[in-house]
């Protein structure tokens, strides 16, 4: 593997956020809330110069905290033909690294259940019982404490 990740703009991730995460949706219609915030961060994976993989990190709490050290984690994507090449693996680090940067402790997100055992395996753990996201499928709150 020839990989690399680096943190991009929000708009170059979109694609892959659209075709891998969101395909019901236009490309225009991907913007998440908080793209935008000044201290989110959107992390890319490359392959020979090609983007492959994307994450994005939100300093927000989970519903219902007001934990100022939590940030979600979101909008984690690989194509379907890079899959366990490592790219998830590195936005992942990347997302946990810049949160560690900004004195973060927890980080969170909603797991699409197929993807449960990705995030285990780096030591996140499920909370609560499983829930559906309408048109995307089921899915567990997952958290690390850092
Ligand atoms: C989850 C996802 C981002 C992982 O990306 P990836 O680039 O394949 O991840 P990596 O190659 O870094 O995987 C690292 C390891 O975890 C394993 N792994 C990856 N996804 C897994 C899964 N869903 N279940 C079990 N193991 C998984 C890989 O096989 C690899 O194992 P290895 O090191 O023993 O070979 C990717 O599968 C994906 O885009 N899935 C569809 C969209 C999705 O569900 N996103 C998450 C939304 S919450």
């Amino acid at each position: 593997m020839n990989a690399s990740v680096r943190q991009v703009a929000q708009p170059e991730i979109k694609a892959i956020r659209q075709a891998v995460l969101r395909p019901y949706l236009s490309v225009a219609e991907c913007d998440l809330p908080g793209d935008e915030w000044p201290e989110t961060a959107h992390f890319a994976a490359f392959s020979d110069n090609m983007m492959v993989s994307i994450a994005s990190i939100y300093h927000e709490p989970p519903p219902g905290s007001d934990r100022i050290d939590s940030w979600r984690l979101r909008g984690m994507a690989t194509l379907p033909e890079c899959r366990g090449g490592g790219y998830g693996t590195a936005c992942l680090q990347a997302c946990l690294d810049h949160v560690r940067s900004k004195g973060g402790q927890h980080i969170w997100c909603n797991a699409r259940t197929p993807a449960v055992p990705f995030y285990e395996r780096y030591g996140f753990r499920r909370i609560g019982e499983e829930f559906e996201i309408p048109k995307i499928g089921p899915h567990y709150v997952m958290e690390i404490e850092l």
